[in-house]
């Protein structure tokens, strides 16, 4: 009989937290995401690196709860503006974070840069996925995408900039078409899917009990 692993997940973001939990159930590891207690203390961000962001936020939540943890990081970095937005990209419109106006001020930089050929707009997607411990092992893993910035929003799937990038191995359609598509079409391409695959694959190593159907 298999049986599920416990995380508490450290990601507030239910689009963040619907993903991870379909690219578990994608690869067929089973993982019980536990919801961040609502008590537990928020986690400002103050690492300069995802990997120092995400591996802080799944330590203070071992901390706190006691049981393992999940977080994850993620970072958007357009070549044409220095690698902008990167670790401040939730709150590259200021406080508090604002999709909207995150995307709004990525399309106007490039406008004013005026960049407009795709090869001028080369942007890529990194997540950085931690699992800790409370006796201290810690796994991380990284997934990267490379694509570009669309000068318009295209398509309903997704949340977050999916609309305006368009991943350089898909067709020229953006993560929030490929999404509204289906979900897997997302995650077989994006960031968070090739970390949270590859992290799937590690935590299966160790515990192959949670191998769906074992
Ligand atoms: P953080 O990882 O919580 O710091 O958030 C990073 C920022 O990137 C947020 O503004 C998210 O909306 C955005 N973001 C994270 N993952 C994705 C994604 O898969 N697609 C589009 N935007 C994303």
């Amino acid at each position: 009989m298999s049986s599920a692993l416990r995380f508490v997940l450290a990601t507030g973001n239910p689009d963040k937290a619907r993903e991870i939990r379909e690219i578990f159930d994608d690869v067929g590891l089973q993982v019980r995401l536990i919801p961040r207690p609502a008590d537990a203390p928020e986690v400002p961000e103050t690492a300069p690196t995802l990997l120092g962001n995400a591996l802080l936020k799944a330590r203070k939540l071992v901390a706190f709860t006691g049981l393992a943890a999940m977080a994850e990081d993620t970072g958007l970095e357009v070549e044409a503006l220095g690698g902008a937005p990167g670790v401040l990209t939730a709150r590259f419109a200021g406080e508090p974070p604002d999709e909207q106006a995150n995307v709004d001020k990525v399309l106007a930089e490039l406008a004013r840069a005026r960049r407009r050929k795709p090869e001028e707009r080369r942007a890529r997607f990194v997540t950085v996925a931690a699992a800790c411990w409370p006796d201290g092992r810690e796994i991380t893993t990284e997934g990267r995408v490379e694509g570009w910035i669309a000068e318009e929003r295209r398509g309903t799937g997704g949340f977050g900039y999916d609309p305006v990038f368009v991943p350089l191995e898909a067709d020229g359609r953006t993560f929030g078409e490929l999404a509204a598509v289906s979900p897997a079409a997302k995650h077989a391409l994006s960031h968070r899917g090739r970390a949270f695959v590859e992290l799937a694959e590690r935590l299966k190593t160790v515990f192959p009990s949670a191998i769906m159907g074992k």
